[in-house]
């Protein structure tokens, strides 16, 4: 079969995987240091998912209030429910000024305060003096589309560097290989999706920065090429994933769209009501109020719609207003959104209230790695076992940060500070155009077998079929509010939709822009994780951040204060057996000026 495909060779320094926020960091740093680096990308780089961030990246840089990186970090790890990795998130937040500094430089077009300086505003769960409050203005923004300004600055230092890119290239699966120490990464396989060649890249280091899986679900802010394929292939390459369980909701997706309505709009004043007219989130979260962090928003609105209170025919969603403020600060700092509200939910947002509803939009969990985007797997007891040559970075990626529940715009700035942080420590330990070993004889061997695999599945039903039968599943079973019955169900649900995988139909035999192959390959990378995510959810007995489970209503630190890990088995339908373990969280900071914050309840 092998012999079939023609293999077209490429050696590197570093191959990034991914081209947004984090991808075009890490390669921009490696190129920087003058490493031959090559980025391959499915997408257009300037048409990744980071384009989609709006609301803007947070760091404590004090320019509209009051602000310290201690306060960021206590509200990181409060945020994350205590399940971030304090040492993790102390770097992330001393990092972010410095971060958010290079990106001004670097030609982001921040938005301005009168004297000059970058416009920051409040964002959920960010609040000043350790957590006492008032809210503080941390997220510096560009309008509503921060992302979007974000990626044309790092895309030009990326070219400015001489990285090469190349676009629309689907990456199939790494080539691994058994070293002294366990499993090592020697490179990855890609398809260039415009003539179908195949190509192997050998490289020293590879950094996935492929993004979160959020088309697992049937509603998400994600675009349609969130489907985890750098979390896919790290499965297939036997090693685990971290604390998938933990999916975010954005409280504001456009009802219906799922579109994106960022959070920036509260930020800036806008608030949420019920059927009766009512601000709820006075009574949930009677400080923050609708600047609560997001699980708290998102299950306060499930709370609302459940017990009768949701708004329009079938109470099923909530009113965002924005109609109370100058339409002049509307078309100046929510622009975006503006024409969002119009298109996708036919409201003009300066008169009338926006059908809002929680949205899946964020993966907390993903391939484990420490600060300088080392993938790590468990091993016996060492729970820390570092995977040479494989990186990973930005949404892919579980530092972990984030914990159990990320805030908001803390995403923005983990793509750069690890994307960063991942460019020096390749700097620091790559000597550019080191020697390379030969790479196995079997080095394309499992990439070519699921490509042809699927390239020629003569099942009968199609891959859309399979994907909603996937995506119900987990919108179903796995979203803000679960129960052991609901979670045990999926677990049997999403088996039985894996093995359905077997009989997949692909009706396009070529390998030119055969769009209907590569969402096969797709739904492969997303169903290991869907599966996981509920497998992982259904054994998680406690309540934390966004795993919200109604028969352990309580967070349980004692039993549950820990990451879980979890190993997929197969590819195709085939096999499916998940397995889970459990890693401690880092309960100490890097230095010495940092404090540990300790467990407590977590109010807003
Ligand atoms: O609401 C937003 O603008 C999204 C930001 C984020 O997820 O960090």
């Amino acid at each position: 079969m092998t012999e079939a495909y023609k293999i077209i060779d490429h050696t590197y320094d570093t191959v990034v995987v991914g081209a947004g926020g984090s991808g075009l960091r890490a390669t921009m740093g490696s190129a920087e240091a003058g490493l031959k680096t090559a980025c391959i990308t499915k997408l257009f780089p300037t048409r990744s998912h980071t384009v989609a961030a709006q609301g803007g990246i947070a760091a404590s840089l004090g320019n509209n209030s009051p602000d310290h990186w201690t306060w960021h970090m206590y509200d990181t790890v409060k945020g994350s429910d205590w399940l971030g990795d304090q040492d993790a998130i102390e770097y992330m937040v001393r990092e972010a000024p410095a971060a958010v500094i290079e990106l001004e430089h670097a030609g982001v077009p921040f938005s301005r305060n009168e004297n000059g300086t970058i416009y920051q505003r409040p964002f959920g769960g960010h609040m000043q003096n350790m957590g006492a409050g008032p809210p503080v203005q941390r997220t510096c923004a560009a309008a509503d589309r921060t992302g979007h300004a974000m990626l044309h600055a790092l895309y030009q230092q990326s070219l400015k560097y001489d990285a090469d890119f190349y676009i629309e290239y689907f990456a199939i699966d790494l080539i691994m290989e058994d070293g002294p120490n366990g499993k090592e990464c020697r490179g990855v396989i890609a398809i260039c999706m415009e003539d179908g060649s195949i190509h192997r890249f050998r490289s020293h280091a590879v950094v996935l920065a492929t993004g979160g899986y959020g088309r697992a679900y049937f509603s998400a802010t994600s675009a349609h090429s969130c489907t985890g394929d750098g979390g896919g292939m790290v499965l297939r390459a036997g090693l685990p994933l971290q604390d998938l369980e933990f999916v975010q909701f954005h409280p504001t997706g456009i009802y219906g769209a799922g579109v994106l309505i960022t959070e920036g709009a509260r930020g800036e004043g806008g608030y949420l009501t019920n059927s009766e007219g009512e601000r709820f989130m006075e009574r949930y979260a009677p400080s923050a109020k609708d600047l609560a962090s997001r699980d708290v928003v998102s299950r306060s609105m499930a709370m609302e719609m459940r017990e009768g209170r949701g708004v329009g025919e079938h109470k099923d969603h909530i009113f965002l207003h924005l109609d109370h403020i100058d339409p002049k600060v509307l078309a100046e700092r929510l622009p975006g959104i503006t024409e969002s509200g119009k298109i996708f939910a036919g409201v003009d947002l300066t008169r009338q209230p926006l059908p809002v509803t929680p949205t899946v939009h964020y993966n907390m969990g993903g391939i484990p790695c420490n600060y300088h985007g080392q993938v790590v797997t468990k091993k016996g007891d060492d729970p820390e076992v570092i995977v040479p040559g494989l990186f990973a970075v930005g949404e892919a990626a579980c530092v972990s940060v984030h914990g159990a529940n990320r805030l908001g715009s803390n995403s923005l700035i983990d793509l750069v500070v690890f994307g960063r942080a991942t460019g020096l420590f390749l700097k620091d330990n790559l000597k550019p155009n080191a020697s390379h070993r030969a790479l196995p004889a079997d080095a394309a061997d499992l990439a070519l077998s699921r490509l042809d695999h699927y390239r020629n599945a003569k099942g009968s039903t199609p891959t859309a079929d399979i994907r909603l039968d996937m995506q119900r599943t987990m919108q179903k079973h796995a979203a803000v509010f679960r129960d052991s019955a609901l979670l045990a169900e999926g677990v049997s649900q999403m088996q039985a939709v894996n093995k359905r995988l077997q009989d997949v139909k692909v009706t396009d035999r070529s390998l030119i822009w055969n769009t209907d192959l590569i969402e096969t390959l797709e739904l492969d990378n997303l169903m290991s994780q869907a599966i996981c995510t509920m497998e992982g959810a259904e054994a998680r007995k406690e309540s934390r951040g966004a795993h919200a489970h109604e028969d352990f209503p309580n967070r349980d630190d004692e039993n549950w204060m820990k990451h879980t890990i979890s190993w997929f088995e197969g590819w195709g339908g085939s096999g499916g057996k998940v397995t889970l373990d459990y890693r401690p969280v880092h309960d100490y900071t890097m230095t010495d000026e940092a404090e540990y914050v300790k467990p407590k309840a977590r109010v807003y």
